[in-house]
Formats: structure tokens, C-alpha cells, sequence
């Protein structure tokens, strides 16, 4: 493709959301990734935070951590550069330890993943012998090397009743965890906080933690309840990592892939996403007859770090190299696996 069919093509999708001032200077960053990408035998994976300009330009895959999960377990490419969090980057390592990982920046955290250690997950396999652990792909491999099987929000629920046990730990977002429990009809319960945990004839079916997300926790009923009386048709989506509350007066609930669906699959005069604000911009870029309404600038202030610039700096220099030492690769390797094979 020559510069200037492929310069057409991206200011046709980002011209309602990127000012017509930035095009140029954005479509020469991603040009030049692009080149990088074939001469260093590079795959692109870009989780559906990014912001619209890297978002519909450089990534080979586009999608939910479960979708980048499967595409980074099998990818032929020697080099991976993961357009998401760190927590994301370290699970393609996982899944591929020969490959070289790259993270476009260091720093690029989750609120969720820095809320449990593995040290945390230690003691509560202690205190509840024998109960296997569910674990949110939003965490570290230390973390994840001391569960049993990961999940993500796409499959949270499948995971938890794939184990066929009385009881669970789940991991470590408590939100998901009170959503995950409402949706399986199971009794939740939070060892940090649940002082009845000392009365042991209590029916624990879900045992939870107390981390949370950052943007997720930030919506609430109130939110919803200003929206429907100002724009009454609007179809509104939460993510799973909202409050219980705010899931039950959303439409609906699921991953961010299964978020976009939704919204392509049905037909209303507004949408509003309960989520990471650069989502909505992506899907009124690739939808420009959806209206998406925004409620407030809510973004990740992790996601938010990556950008196009920084990708390409990433291939340039070959940086940030993420690496997971053994033996805590192969045992979160096995977690992560497990999930993958349950779907
Ligand atoms: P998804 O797996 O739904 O893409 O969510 C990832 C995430 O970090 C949400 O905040
Ligand atoms: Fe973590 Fe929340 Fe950011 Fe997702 S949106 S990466 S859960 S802080």
C-alpha cells in the first residue's frame, strides 16, 4: 500500500475523532510503525483502550484481553509489542517465553493488579485449605502463579462453574467478584472485611478480595439515573468492573468486546459506556451513525500512557522487554492455559 492510499484510508476512519490539524502528524508515526513493524517481524496487539489514533491504525488485533490472550498464544511473529498494561504485556510473555515482549511504556500499571500479592494469595490458601483460586488476568504472574486458573470479565462466570466446587476464591477485583457471585447464585464473602468469617458454619460459596479499578468504581446509580431522565432511550453497557448496582440498572454487561457487539447489534438513538472513555471514541470512529453519548472524560490513567509516539519509540529501541522468570512462568503459565482451554 503506498503512503498516500494508506494517509486516505486512516483520515477516512479518525475524522470524526482526531482533529484535522493532528492527521499528519499521526498518519507519518503510523506509516513508520508499519515499516518497523516488517522489518523487525513484529506483531501489533492493541486492547480496545487505546486511544482512536493508535487504535485504528497499527494494530494486526484489536479486542478484549481474552481475544489478545488467544492471538498472543499464537502468534508465528518474533517480537510482540502489547498496546495495553503491563499486566497484559507479562501474560503474552507467559504464553509465549520464547518471543521477545515489548510494552510501549514501563510504568503502564492497573489499579486492580497492584491491589494483591502473592504473598496475599499465600495466606488466604492457608486460611481456606483445598478451595481453588479463580484469578482475574488483571494481575501479576506472581500472582497468577499461585492460582489455580485465570479468568477474564468474558468469561468470569463459565470459569467459576467450569470448577464444579462448593466453594471459591476469586481474585482479586471485588467488584467482578459480587457480579460473578450474583450472576452464578452464590453467597460472597471478604475475608479482609467480614468479620462472620470467624463463624465457620456460615455457607460460604465465594470468597473474594478487595481491590478495585480506578475508572470502573468511579460510575454510579446517580450516573445512570441522570441519564436516563435527560436522555430516556439511551441503551447504557457497564462493564463488569462497575459496582453490582450500577450493572443492575445498566442494559448490560460484559466484556469491552462483548460491549462493542452489543452496540453494533442494537439499535438505538444514543449508547452510553460505562467504561474507559477512549472506547466510545473508537466505536463512533468505526460507527459514525452511532451516537455515543459521554458522560464525563473517564480514562485509564494507564492506558491513557500508551501512545503512538511511544510504539513507536518501542520498535525503534526495542524497550520495554518484559520478562517473567521461571518457575513462576510456568506455574502462572498453567493458570492462564487452563482458562484458555475452558474458552
Ligand atoms: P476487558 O477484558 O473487558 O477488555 O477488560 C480489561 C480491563 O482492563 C477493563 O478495565
Ligand atoms: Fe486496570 Fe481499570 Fe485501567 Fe483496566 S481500566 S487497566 S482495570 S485501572
Amino acid at each position: 500500500m503506498s503512503y498516500e492510499t494508506f494517509f486516505k484510508e486512516l483520515n477516512r476512519k479518525l475524522a470524526r475523532v482526531v482533529p484535522g490539524i493532528e492527521m499528519a502528524a499521526v498518519a507519518e508515526t503510523a506509516w513508520e510503525i508499519m515499516g518497523l513493524k516488517q522489518e523487525r517481524n513484529a506483531v501489533i496487539l492493541g486492547h480496545n483502550y487505546m486511544e482512536p489514533a493508535l487504535f485504528h491504525s497499527i494494530p494486526d488485533f484489536q479486542g478484549d484481553s481474552l481475544d489478545l490472550c488467544r492471538k498472543a498464544a499464537t502468534t508465528d511473529k518474533d517480537i510482540i509489542v502489547f498496546c495495553g498494561v503491563r499486566f497484559m504485556a507479562e501474560t503474552a510473555k507467559i504464553l509465549n517465553p520464547e518471543k521477545t515482549v515489548l510494552l510501549p511504556v514501563e510504568e503502564a500499571g492497573c489499579s486492580l493488579a497492584a491491589g494483591i500479592t502473592a504473598e496475599d494469595v499465600r495466606r488466604l490458601k492457608t486460611r481456606f485449605p483445598g478451595v481453588p483460586v479463580v484469578t482475574y488476568v488483571n494481575t501479576y504472574a506472581d500472582v497468577k502463579a499461585e492460582s489455580d486458573i485465570c479468568c477474564t470479565s468474558g468469561n468470569a462466570a463459565a470459569v467459576v462453574e467450569s470448577l464444579g466446587t462448593e466453594t471459591v476464591i476469586f481474585l482479586p477485583d471485588e467488584f467482578l467478584a459480587r457480579n460473578v457471585a450474583r450472576e452464578t447464585g452464590r453467597h460472597i464473602v471478604f475475608p479482609t472485611h467480614d468479620l462472620r468469617l470467624k463463624d465457620t458454619s456460615l455457607d460460604i460459596q465465594m470468597i473474594g478480595w478487595n481491590a478495585r479499578c480506578e475508572v470502573h468504581e468511579q460510575f454510579t446509580v446517580q450516573d445512570v439515573e441522570t441519564i436516563r431522565e435527560q436522555h430516556p432511550d439511551t441503551y447504557i453497557l457497564a462493564h463488569p468492573e462497575c459496582s453490582p448496582e450500577v450493572v443492575a440498572v445498566s442494559d448490560f454487561s460484559g466484556s469491552t468486546n462483548a460491549m462493542i457487539k452489543a452496540v453494533e447489534a442494537v439499535d438505538a438513538p444514543n449508547y452510553l459506556l460505562l467504561t474507559e472513555c477512549a472506547m466510545g471514541d473508537n466505536i463512533a470512529a468505526a460507527h459514525p451513525e452511532k451516537e455515543m453519548l459521554r458522560l464525563c472524560s473517564v480514562r485509564c490513567p494507564h492506558m491513557n500512557l500508551i501512545t503512538l509516539k511511544d510504539t513507536r519509540d518501542a520498535l525503534r529501541h526495542g524497550r520495554y522487554v518484559i520478562d517473567v522468570p521461571e518457575p513462576i512462568r510456568s506455574l502462572a503459565f498453567e493458570a492462564v492455559n487452563r482458562m484458555l482451554a475452558i474458552g
